[in-house]
Formats: structure tokens, C-alpha cells, sequence
């Protein structure tokens, strides 16, 4: 045994000094000192050798493998290195891996560009939470216990006084009831409604704004409005604002532009209407003022709530709104 450990170490040296290339290094490796390689298959042998030999015949066979080890790890740095400088002398224009670079959610860069252009009107921006008390998104904008306007937003509850919000108009409230006006904010964020067809997803993202000041009127909502429009699609872009109902705002408006993907003439994302629906907004409610503790007679002001996902299909041409969340990365990279 002591002999053929000997010679099988001499015979492992012999041939790692043939070994010339990177490619042979593997085969060598196994083998030679692989599980099922000649040094491993004589250890396993060492069991049958007289007791009082096996230490002895172990130390030494230990020696042989890692002498052996040793030399294949310096075989190999040599020809590694030796294959990169290669290259290196081959070629120095090669170019380098492109590796892959992730990118901004369509939703998410539609979202960025509508909080720069209301920045730019001197909104600041506020963010609140997703989980929100019920008394916020409720019972602080007039919609109280009962009140037949929540049967409309197919609310996810988490408990009897907590849910997911299903706009961002409680932000108007959190705001509010903190700071005294001049007011001009905008909150961005996530919104959650039981809801889902090709313009509808059970979460969303809306941006609320709102603007309380001395004399605030119709009109300087009407004009932020159109200059946001404008911005955020072409200068000639029809906007139509029909009377609708928010128990928040009084007047209120829900606020549609010419559908982008038919120009109007009518197709299925439309609903053969010719228009979209981008918003809702009005001046806020009196009531919503005393509760959180500004005077009516003095103070008035306007708020609206935009889609997000709306305005992002209207700028890239979508018709489906689910496209959005299926992380299909032939999709999301178009953007
Ligand atoms: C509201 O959520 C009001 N809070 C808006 C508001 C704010 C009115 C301030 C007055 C003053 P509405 O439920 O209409 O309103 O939603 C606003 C916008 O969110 C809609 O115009 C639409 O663009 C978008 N939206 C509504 N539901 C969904 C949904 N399930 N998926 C995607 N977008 C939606």
C-alpha cells in the first residue's frame, strides 16, 4: 500500500506537469482528486490494511493528496492568468458584458411627471398612509357611518375602524387639521379598492391636490387644471368638466379628456364615448373646513384626485390597465 501510494503521488505529478491548457485542468482534477479519483479510491482501501499500519499509511496518504492539491491550485493560477493576459494581448478594444439595468415602472415615471408639473405650479408634496383610519377616509371628508357614498368606493377593511384607504382625499383632512392656510399641497400615493375590468385594478395610484386660500374659486381650479392637462398631454387637448357628486366638494366635477387612443370617435376603452375620465374634483365642502377647524366665511379652497394608471394609458396609448401588474418585462421595457 505504502508502495503504490508513492508511485500514484509521482505518477499525479508527472502528468499535472503535461497538463498545457485551461481545459485539460478539469478532467485532471477529477481524475485524480475527485471523490471517485485514484487518491480517494486508494484511501478508501485503507480499511483493509493490518490496524496497527493504518495511522501510519492515513498520515502519509493525507501528505500525497494534499501535495498534489497544492500543486494543481498553482498549475491552475498559472494558466488562468496566463489566459487573461492572453486576452488581454489579443484584443484590447473588446467591449465589456453589458449587464442588465432595471428601469422606472411606467406607473411610476407617469407618477413622477405629474408631481414635477404641479411642483412647478408651487405644490408641495405629502405623503400619508395606505392603511388608514376609517374616521380619515370617511367620517373627516362628510361621509359619515351609514352614508350611502361608501357603498360607491368597494372598500377592503382591515377592522371595524381601520381599511385600506380608498383614495388619497384623506390626506386633504390629515393636512388640514395640522396646518393653518395659505395651503397648496399634493399627495401622491397607493389606493385599494375591490374592483377589476380593463380600466379598473383592485390597487392604484391616484395624486390628490388641493389649494386653500382667501377667495378661492372655480375658476383657479378650472385654470390648474387646464394648465396640468396641457403639460402633462399637448396644448390643444379637449377637456370637458361634467357635474358629478363627491360629499367632499361642493360643486363638484369629475373632469374627462378626449380619448386619446380613438381621438374621440369612440372605441372600447372609452366606452364608446369619445372620453375618458381622469379625475374627480370641486371646492371643498364647507363642512369639511369646520371639521377641521377653519372658517368657512374666511377660508375656501378646491381639491381634485387624479388616476394615475388613467394617465399613464392615455400617454402611451394602453387599453388595458392590467397590463400595468402583470410584470410582463416585453411590456414594462417599451417604456
Ligand atoms: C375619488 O377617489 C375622489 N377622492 C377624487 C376627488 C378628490 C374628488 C378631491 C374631489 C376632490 P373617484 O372615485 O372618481 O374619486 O376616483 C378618482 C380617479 O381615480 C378616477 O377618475 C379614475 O381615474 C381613478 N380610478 C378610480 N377607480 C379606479 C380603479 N379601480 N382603477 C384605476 N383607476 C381608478
Amino acid at each position: 500500500m505504502e508502495e503504490e501510494l508513492k508511485r500514484l503521488g509521482q505518477e499525479a505529478e508527472t502528468e499535472l506537469n503535461q497538463v498545457a491548457d485551461e481545459a485539460e485542468l478539469e478532467p485532471y482534477r477529477v481524475k485524480y482528486l475527485g471523490r471517485k479519483g485514484m487518491l480517494s479510491t486508494v484511501m478508501r482501501q485503507l480499511g483493509q490494511v493490518p490496524k496497527e499500519d493504518r495511522p501510519r499509511l492515513g498520515q502519509r496518504a493525507n501528505e500525497i493528496k494534499r501535495h498534489v492539491e497544492e500543486l494543481f491550485d498553482i498549475k491552475t493560477a498559472e494558466l488562468t492568468a496566463g489566459s487573461a493576459i492572453q486576452l488581454q494581448q489579443e484584443d484590447l478594444s473588446l467591449p465589456g458584458r453589458i449587464l442588465p439595468t432595471g428601469k422606472l415602472h411606467p406607473v411610476t415615471q407617469v407618477m413622477e411627471e405629474i408631481c414635477g408639473i404641479f411642483e412647478g405650479m408651487g405644490f408641495a408634496v405629502a405623503e400619508g398612509p395606505d392603511v388608514e383610519l376609517d374616521y380619515y377616509n370617511f367620517a373627516a371628508l362628510n361621509i359619515p357611518e351609514h352614508h350611502p357614498a361608501r357603498d360607491m368606493h368597494d372598500t377592503f377593511y382591515v377592522s371595524d375602524s381601520i381599511l385600506l384607504r380608498t383614495h388619497t382625499s384623506p390626506m386633504q383632512a390629515r393636512i388640514m387639521e395640522n396646518l393653518d392656510p395659505p395651503l397648496r399641497y399634493i399627495a401622491p400615493g397607493k389606493v385599494y379598492r375591490c374592483d377589476s375590468d380593463i380600466t379598473h385594478t383592485p390597487m392604484f395610484h391616484q395624486v390628490e391636490g388641493f389649494l386653500v386660500d382667501h377667495k378661492v374659486s372655480f375658476a383657479d381650479l378650472k385654470g390648474v387644471l387646464t394648465s396640468f392637462t396641457q403639460r402633462m398631454f399637448k396644448d390643444d387637448i379637449a377637456l370637458r368638466f361634467r357635474p358629478s357628486f363627491f360629499p367632499f366638494t361642493e360643486p363638484s366635477a369629475e373632469v374627462d379628456i378626449a380619448c386619446v387612443i380613438c381621438g374621440g370617435s369612440g372605441c372600447r376603452v372609452c366606452k364608446r364615448t369619445g372620453w375618458l375620465e381622469i379625475l374627480g374634483a370641486g371646492l371643498i365642502d364647507p363642512e369639511v373646513m369646520k371639521m377641521v377647524g377653519y372658517d368657512p366665511d374666511t377660508y375656501s379652497g378646491f381639491a381634485f384626485g387624479l388616476g394615475v394608471e388613467r394617465i399613464a394609458m392615455l400617454k402611451y396609448g394602453i387599453d388595458d390597465i392590467r397590463l400595468f401588474y402583470e410584470n410582463d418585462l416585453r411590456f414594462l421595457e417599451q417604456f
